[in-house]
């Protein structure tokens, strides 16, 4: 996770000296229990996750001697907390090793003594929720962690696993939601989650209601034998970054590890989606032969499913097994075409002309509205609009485009970029080599700029003026 910690105003004017500004560590993604007690000093209720190498009985011994409301404090195995509100988080501990306090409630006045009580008298460093000015920005004011693009994780195999399929017996899995690693391995093992979970918004939330009950259909074997597949095929995809207790905040709706039939966690509407009925194109895909045999929904084959998977046709009629059995059929959905939301919107979207100097002028500059920007598109008017890596972001008639590596803290100025000339700060990504076409005089181009992923800055159609 990368998080950059906002230290509220008013909590450096009251604290002066009192404040840490380390950058809070980045944990492990593993918990291995979490203790809700009662703060012996503030007597409020906290919770805290054991974070990495702890081992059980090492959470339980910790958790074991605290306090509840005068009864023992609940320790949970293999759960995090979970509060529907927190000011933040008291981080303590290091080498692998952490603790993870959260602070419930809601009210911005209690940011400052909470931020106190951690640093002061704990010992910790408060990672400030959005409540108490903390803000996940290195994006440039989307509000949300910088865009990483995938990366092809190559690992040796992990100890009495088999050689992997690529050089020298590597696994090599992308680091994209899309990607998947060698069938039956564990995609959190081999690839890195972390990047993953910056390429679309990630947070805890809610199963289906009622999903851990007993499902007696798992007595039946030829049942129980799909959700096993269903579960390796997930387990070996970047689904399990967000869609597993293993998730630094939690599982986001339904999780492959819940207790009980896991399917029962998903909505209908989920359902759908994995069965191909609700459209998921828009979600983007690699071909099967890029990663390691398992695809899901194209333009080519837009009635797959969400899932990526080795067996499309076999993912697909599961979903619809489990929509039969809810008494759901296509036409409840007839409603919901497309499923990918504000990726959808984006694809489709339709650009008018270009209004208030935005386009390339006739000194070369270019000139957009909305902010700095990550991506910079130039392109043949008519050229669709651009959508997620990695098969839906270069479409045909792209003339010239930029991208500003993640590790940059912001993106490029409206006016400080010249056509055709790559600025220190950026790459070019499209040509893959030399310069792009010259613009001709009193054609009509596609402007397209983007502060990150999923949000456009500006989208326009300009005509070029030469000097
Ligand atoms: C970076 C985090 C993240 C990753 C990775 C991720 N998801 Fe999700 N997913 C979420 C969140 C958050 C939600 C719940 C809220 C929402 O629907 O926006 C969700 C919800 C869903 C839903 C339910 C949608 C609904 O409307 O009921 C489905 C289906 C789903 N994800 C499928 C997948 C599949 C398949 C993958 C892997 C190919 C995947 N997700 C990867 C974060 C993620």
């Amino acid at each position: 996770m990368i998080r950059t910690i906002v230290i509220p105003l008013a909590a450096l004017v009251s604290l002066t000296g009192c404040l840490r500004d380390d950058p809070v560590p980045t944990l492990p993604d593993v918990v291995v229990g979490s203790c809700r007690a009662t703060n012996p000093f503030s007597k409020l209720e906290e919770c805290r996750d054991y974070v990495g190498a702890w081992t059980e009985k090492q959470a339980a011994d910790d958790c074991a001697p605290q306090q509840l409301e005068g009864k023992r404090a609940e320790f949970k195995l293999g759960t995090r907390c979970s509060y529907p509100a927190v000011l933040g988080y008291c981080i303590l501990g290091g080498n692998g090793v952490f603790t993870r306090i959260h602070l419930p409630g809601d009210q911005a006045s209690a940011c400052a003594s909470t931020e106190r009580g951690c640093e002061v008298f704990g010992g910790g460093l408060f990672d400030p929720a959005p409540v108490c000015g903390g803000l996940v920005t290195e994006g440039g004011g989307t509000g949300l962690p910088t865009y990483q693009p995938p990366v092809l994780v190559c690992k040796d195999p992990l100890p009495g696993e088999a050689a992997g399929k690529s050089a020298n017996g590597q696994v090599c899995s992308w680091s994209m939601i899309s990607g998947a690693t060698e069938p039956g391995r564990d995609f959190e093992q081999y690839s890195d989650c972390n990047i993953v979970r910056t390429q679309r918004p990630y947070y805890a939330a809610p199963t289906n209601a009622d999903a851990t009950r007993d499902d007696p259909r798992l007595n039946d074997p030829a049942y129980k034998a799909e959700i096993d597949w269903m579960k390796k095929e997930i387990t070996a995809t970047a689904c399990v970054c967000c869609h597993k207790t293993t998730a630094p905040q939690g599982a986001s709706n339904w999780y492959v590890d819940q207790p009980g039939n896991f399917i029962n966690g998903f909505y209908d509407r989920g359902l759908a989606m994995g069965a191909g009925w609700i459209n998921t194109v828009g979600f983007g895909a690699y071909p099967p032969e890029q990663n390691n045999g398992f695809s899901r929904a194209t333009p080519e084959r837009p009635d797959d499913s969400i899932f990526v998977t080795t067996d499309p046709a076999r993912m697909k009629r599961f979903f619809e097994a489990e929509l039969a059995y809810r008494g759901k059929t296509k036409a409840d959905f007839a409603g919901q075409v497309y499923g990918a939301g504000p990726l959808d919107d984006q694809r489709f979207y339709v650009p008018n002309a270009c209004e208030n100097g935005e386009g390339v002028d006739s000194s070369g500059k270019l000139t957009w509205l909305g902010g700095n920007a990550r991506y910079v598109y130039v392109m043949a008017k008519g050229t669709r609009s651009p959508g997620v890596a990695p098969n839906l972001d270069l479409p045909e008639g792209v003339i010239w485009r930029l991208d500003v590596p993640p590790t940059a803290k912001q993106g490029l100025a409206s006016g400080s970029v010249t056509y055709g000339v790559t600025p220190e700060a950026a790459a070019q990504k499209f040509p893959a080599q030399g310069s792009p076409a010259a613009l001709v005089n009193g054609s009509e181009y596609y402007l397209y700029v983007l502060q990150d992923i999923a949000f456009p800055a500006t989208r326009c159609v300009f005509t070029y003026r030469a000097p």
